[in-house]
């Protein structure tokens, strides 16, 4: 569970998209979490504390005036005990509220009254369209950021005004997984990534190709841990049916050929490339661009068969990654002998790491187990889930980078 041992205060405020905060309670839940949360009264308006206290199973804080705390601060009770404050939905007025440190209710006092340096400020905010570009609110926002405040941004579409545009808040697994990377260590800031995942597809006619059996899972899973290890990240997928992560520009291509020339291009503008597509090594040497039939003789058509460019070999001996500017890593996928392969094709890519994996134990899987090869030697990534796996992988990467 990702957020195992986290505590989040999660505060609401008014608007209809706190319906959406109850969806975010249990999902923070579910990953571990505890969640205590802190209402004002606009927001009790749309969702009653009884729900919210049924959801996070604790009672709901809504008055600074509240009895319960022997102290009676729950303002400085509740954040001291906060691994982070998440305010979702966050208000155009409880923005401005925040920004002039205005503390007269609870969840207000709260924020002001939290260690600035131990407990972040999150907020998800959620408005009409004309609200959230006027002025006021993109002033308001700017200096938030400016004062520390991490703004999850916000969604685009339908509106429950029946207006269309920004400012919708976030869905609640959008949210949990901005959460999520919050939290996570940021082992690449500032670093460029590109990684390619999945399979390709080798056209024999408009209808038909060559292609195989890899999801794209592990890929995606080291896009997502790459980003949330801070770094700006590039995902070149061949065809798969996955979402990509959160904050990764996604880059959709088909053919070998095709995801060559957009590596090859990424790659020159970045400082990591991880290769773990499953690229065809051949591809017909003709694409026929009408169907091929079938005929009454029962001729059976001849393939003949091009090699496709190798990606990381052409990209980990570039210019780039020759003076150190570029850090390169590949895949392996063998049925037996791991360690001797993927040394192997260490030395043979040029790679300074090649990540070894059983091929049949991880296509299409949510769980793999990794072995790393680099001029040191082996370390076993033991079996886990792949989005586990990525963050390991990503701290191995950034623990041998030139710069450490
Ligand atoms: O030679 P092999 O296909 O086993 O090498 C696997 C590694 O090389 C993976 O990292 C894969 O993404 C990369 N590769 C590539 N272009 C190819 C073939 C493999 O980038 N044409």
């Amino acid at each position: 569970m990702d957020l195992s041992g986290k505590h989040i205060v999660l505060g609401l405020t008014g608007g209809i998209a706190c319906y959406k905060a109850a969806e975010l309670c249990r999902a923070l839940i579910k990953q571990g979490a505890t969640v205590q949360v802190v209402m004002t009264d606009a927001a009790a308006q749309f969702i009653t504390p009884v729900t919210m206290q049924a959801l996070s199973n604790r009672t709901v804080y809504d008055s600074q005036w509240d009895a319960r705390e022997r102290n009676n601060m729950p303002h400085i009770n509740l954040s001291r005990e906060a691994d982070a404050i998440l305010i979702a939905p966050c208000s155009a007025d409880f923005m401005a509220k925040l920004l002039h440190g205005r503390a007269d209710d609870l969840l207000s006092l709260m924020c002001l009254a939290r260690p600035i340096g131990a407990v972040p400020l999150l907020i998800a905010p959620a408005m009409n369209r004309e609200m959230w570009a006027h002025p006021a609110t993109q002033r308001n926002l700017a200096q938030l950021r400016s004062d520390g405040t991490h703004v999850l941004g916000v969604g685009n579409g339908d509106q429950a005004c029946g207006e269309m545009g920004d400012g919708r808040m976030l869905e609640p697994d959008e949210l949990l997984e901005e959460v999520i990377a919050f939290f996570q260590p940021k082992l690449l800031v500032g670093h460029k990534v590109v990684v390619t995942a999945g399979p390709t597809f080798e056209a024999i006619d408009p209808v038909r190709g060559i292609t195989n059996l890899s999801s794209g899972k592990m890929g995606f899973a080291i896009a997502r841990a790459a980003h949330e290890a801070g770094a700006e990240v590039r995902l070149i997928a061949g065809p798969v049916a996955l979402i990509a992560p959160r904050g990764v520009t996604r880059l959709d291509v088909r053919s070998a050929l095709d995801m060559h020339a957009a590596a090859v291009d990424c790659a020159q503008q970045s400082t990591i490339f991880v290769a773990t597509a499953a690229v065809a090594d051949w591809r017909p040497a003709t694409t026929s661009d009408q169907k091929l039939k079938k005929d009454s003789a029962g001729t059976t058509p001849r393939l003949e068969f091009v090699e496709n460019p190798d990606i990381l070999a052409e990209v980990a001996s570039s210019e780039r990654a020759a003076r150190g500017a570029l850090y390169c890593v590949g895949f392996a996928a063998e049925s037996h002998d791991l360690l001797a392969h993927a040394t192997a094709k260490r030395l043979r890519k040029n790679v300074p790491l090649l990540v070894g994996n059983i091929g049949p134990a991880t296509f299409g899987q949510d769980d793999n187990a990794l072995l790393l090869v680099d001029a040191q030697g082996a370390t076993e990534l033991p079996r886990n889930t792949k989005l586990e796996l990525a963050r390991q992988l990503v701290a191995e990467i950034a623990k041998r980078l030139p710069s450490h």
